[in-house]
């Protein structure tokens, strides 16, 4: 029978933790779907500098290239901040996602109804948020060249880095985003900086150009500072917000505390062939770390997402989907996302109710 090979990236700090719940629940979903999954688990970020040496050892990339898709935890942690550039477990994570060429990272920040009262905005201005965030992944000021550290005329000591893209880069970003809109609600917002910056200007003239193969997508432009203040005046007018790189990063990030927590937030990264990451948008959490404290759901809701996008195995998706549904209206709540009256759990204990809801729930078909 069908049988798919998933590469585990845990990393550091909360990531094994989130890892090793949605790990069970792909494990549940396959067998109450009829399909194998093989597990590779490899070193990244700071957990393999501490082993390896590097923050991705060749042997974690080959394993993500050659298997059906990666899910990856989280990497970072302070025990890294200070090593040189190369040596960063970011470093590492750009670098897989430049391996594996996935420019494309899809980021959907939905307002659950259960969790309206954990977002940080009023109940009318959150209640019904469904936007999607397409961000340029492998571009931009990440990847851009002259970078570095040097001196300037004054013998001050300065730090540099370039944003730049090419066309066919913003065309291929564009035409994902323009397919995203128009299998949702048709609408795309894009945000750029094309009042100040050359790259945005090319970025804005480009994303103009691709509109025409789309016209069925109502196209608007928005500048990066209204876009922030408007995510929070009015998310409900957003649709689809396709981005940069940094810009996405911020955004995102920003998007993520009008559905409650980035604890909740998913994503897919995917390349125009190959196999797909998929990460939740949060990082390590050092803060939280080894205190099973982490929400797993995001990580959980990646997992889905490598479902849908990355094994097209959409009815798998859909019962981790309906079980996380479930499970909040179970009343199960982790510290972020927690009020009075919830019943308050761990990072284990949310992963064990969700595995119940997967159990005793079969998907709407
Ligand atoms: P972070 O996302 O790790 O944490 C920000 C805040 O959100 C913290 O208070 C944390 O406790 C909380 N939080 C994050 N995820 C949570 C979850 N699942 N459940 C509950 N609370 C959660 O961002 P940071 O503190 O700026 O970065 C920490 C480290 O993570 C840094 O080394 C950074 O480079 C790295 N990082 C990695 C990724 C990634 O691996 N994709 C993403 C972002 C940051
Ligand atoms: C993210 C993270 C990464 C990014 C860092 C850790 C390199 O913040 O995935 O959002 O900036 O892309
Ligand atoms: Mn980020």
């Amino acid at each position: 029978s069908k049988s798919y090979n998933i590469t585990l990236l845990p990393g550091d700090g909360i990531g094994p933790e989130v890892i090793s719940v949605a790990k069970n629940s792909l494990q549940l979903v396959a067998s109450l779907e009829g399909f194998g999954i093989t597990f590779e688990e490899m070193p990244m970020g700071g957990a393999a500098l501490d082993v390896v040496g590097v923050p991705l050892p060749d042997e974690t990339l080959n394993s993500a290239k050659q298997s059906d898709a990666t899910l990856l935890g989280a990497i970072g942690g302070y025990k890294w901040d200070n090593n040189e550039k190369h040596l960063k477990p970011e470093t590492g994570l750009l670098q897989l996602r430049e391996g594996l060429q996935v420019f494309a990272n899809l980021r959907p920040a939905t307002v659950l109804p259960q969790l309206v009262d954990a977002s940080t905005l009023k109940k009318e201005v959150a209640e019904g948020v469904d936007l999607m965030v397409v961000r340029e992944l492998t571009g931009g000021i990440y990847f851009g060249k002259p970078r570095g550290f040097g001196t300037n005329e004054n013998a001050q000591e300065i730090g540099f880095n370039t944003e730049v893209y090419a066309a066919y880069e913003i065309d291929r970003i564009a035409r994902i985003a323009f397919e995203t809109a128009r299998k949702r609600r048709g609408k795309l917002c894009s945000v750029d900086k094309a009042n100040v910056l050359e790259a945005s200007m090319l970025w804005r003239k480009r994303v103009t150009a691709i509109a025409s193969e789309y016209p069925d997508v109502e196209l608007s432009h928005m500048y990066v500072d209204n876009a922030a203040m408007q995510l929070v005046r009015n998310p409900k007018q957003f649709d689809t917000i396709v981005t940069n790189n940094i810009f996405g990063d911020i955004l995102s990030d920003e998007a993520s505390m009008i559905t409650g927590s980035i604890g909740m937030l998913p994503s897919a990264s995917l390349g125009e062939k190959g196999p797909g990451l998929f990460e939740p948008i949060h990082g390590s959490a050092p803060d939280i770390a080894g205190q099973d404290k982490a929400n797993p759901l995001a990580t959980m809701l990646s997992a889905a997402m490598l479902l849908k996008y990355g094994l097209g195995e959409e009815k798998a998706a859909q019962r981790i989907e309906a079980a996380v549904l479930d499970t909040l209206n179970r009343g199960f709540r982790t510290g972020d996302i927690h009020s009075a009256g919830q019943n308050l759990v761990g990072c284990k204990e949310m992963g064990e109710e969700v595995l119940k809801s997967i159990d005793s729930k079969t998907p709407a078909s």
